[in-house]
């Protein structure tokens, strides 16, 4: 099987990723020059094992959004300074998306900002989390509003860890990876699964080099996100975000269906992809209420201009803003949402 290599180009801030079966054995050669010292960030419940020669310890944190906390941080930091990591040493995140997102935040503001090299060990990692640089942790008002932007060093998707991910997992990045069938529209269907986590990495880390800082761009990786962090709230997180992200995507088709910016076909593509080929649930569960899941969308960050949402349409898709309600109830009434 072969390994992948893509680059994230932003100038100095340029790193690599590789995606394939074994990637993460060669970890030592992605490993800044300057450093003497490792930390391996990580959780117990994680079987995948990281093999270094260089002195280094493993901190592990707990598993599930809770831990994504500034308390985590706290703890990680101390266990940096009794072992005497410096600026020059490295931190090691490997884990899912909670591990890389909380790894990436101690090692910025580790000493100012310590290098980090993330392996993620989900698809959700994989595709999306570990990419990018976005870093942070959950404070009581709210997911991810404590961060920094900091980009890796270097990104090993080594796929051999997907062997003990749980299906739900796999599930809920199968969402995410399904989303990427719309921004780039090509056929990710056709290849097989390092390829495919190579095009999603390689059309995230184009888009992340347009807009590192999300002041544009970036935003269309939101796409599905608005009425699935309405439907992730209003179900108290029991819909899981990758679940939640595909029916959103139904929605966001829909919803621009009845905007007149996509047509049957493109409509039907959706749910060829989402639930015929990928398998995940498109319609909005009963319980939901329609007007509650309004009233969460329009407070949806991106929502400075109304409701607004990431919409496909014939330039692709993109941000739409002031959408009248009416649109929204013909969308809802499409998926048979009462
Ligand atoms: N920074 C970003 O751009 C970005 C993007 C998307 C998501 N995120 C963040 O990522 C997090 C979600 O990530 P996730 O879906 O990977 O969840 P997660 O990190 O919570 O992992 C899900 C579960 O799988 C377990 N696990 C991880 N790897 C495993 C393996 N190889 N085998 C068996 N079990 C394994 C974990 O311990 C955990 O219980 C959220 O906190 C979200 O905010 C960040
Ligand atoms: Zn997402």
């Amino acid at each position: 099987m072969t390994n992948h290599k893509i680059t994230v180009s932003l100038a100095d801030r340029s790193y690599p990723v590789l995606v394939g079966s074994g990637v993460a054995k060669d970890v030592e050669k992605f490993l800044p020059i300057t450093a003497k010292r490792a930390v391996i960030v990580t959780q117990e419940n994680i079987p995948f094992e990281i093999k270094l020669s260089l002195p280094h310890t493993t901190v592990l944190i707990g598993n599930g959004e809770q831990f994504k906390s500034l308390q985590t941080i706290d703890i990680i930091s101390q266990q940096f300074a009794k072992f005497g990591l410096t600026r020059s040493d490295v931190v090691i995140g490997v884990g899912g998306g909670m591990v890389t997102d909380v790894a990436g935040f101690a090692a910025a503001s580790w000493h100012r900002g310590t290098a980090v090299v993330q392996i993620p060990t989900t698809l959700v990692g994989m595709v999306d989390a570990a990419i990018g640089g976005k870093t942070g942790v959950n404070i009581a008002q709210g997911k991810n509003l404590v961060g920094a932007f900091w980009q890796p060093s270097a990104v090993l998707c080594d796929i051999d860890a997907l062997k003990t991910l749980p299906d739900r997992e796999t599930r809920c990045g199968l969402g995410e990876v399904a989303k990427y069938h719309f921004l780039a529209g090509d056929d990710l269907l056709a290849l097989e699964l390092s390829a495919r986590i190579a095009r999603c990495v390689e059309i995230k880390a184009t888009i992340v080099s347009a807009d590192e800082r999300e002041q544009g761009g970036r935003a269309v990786l939101n796409y599905g996100h608005t009425l699935a962090h309405a439907l992730e709230r209003s179900s108290d997180f029991a819909l899981a975000h990758g679940e939640a992200v595909a029916i959103g995507m139904i929605f966001a088709a829909h919803l621009a269906h009845s905007l007149q910016r996509i047509d049957d076909a493109r409509l039907a593509y959706h749910y060829k992809v989402i639930r015929d080929s990928y398998g995940l649930g498109v319609s909005i569960p009963d319980k939901f209420d329609r007007r509650a899941l309004i009233d969460l969308m329009r407070l949806d960050k991106k929502a400075i201009d109304g409701l607004t949402f990431v919409l496909d349409g014939t330039n692709g898709v993109e941000i739409v803003s002031d959408i009248g309600e009416k649109y929204l109830d013909q969308a809802f009434d499409a998926m048979q949402l009462p």
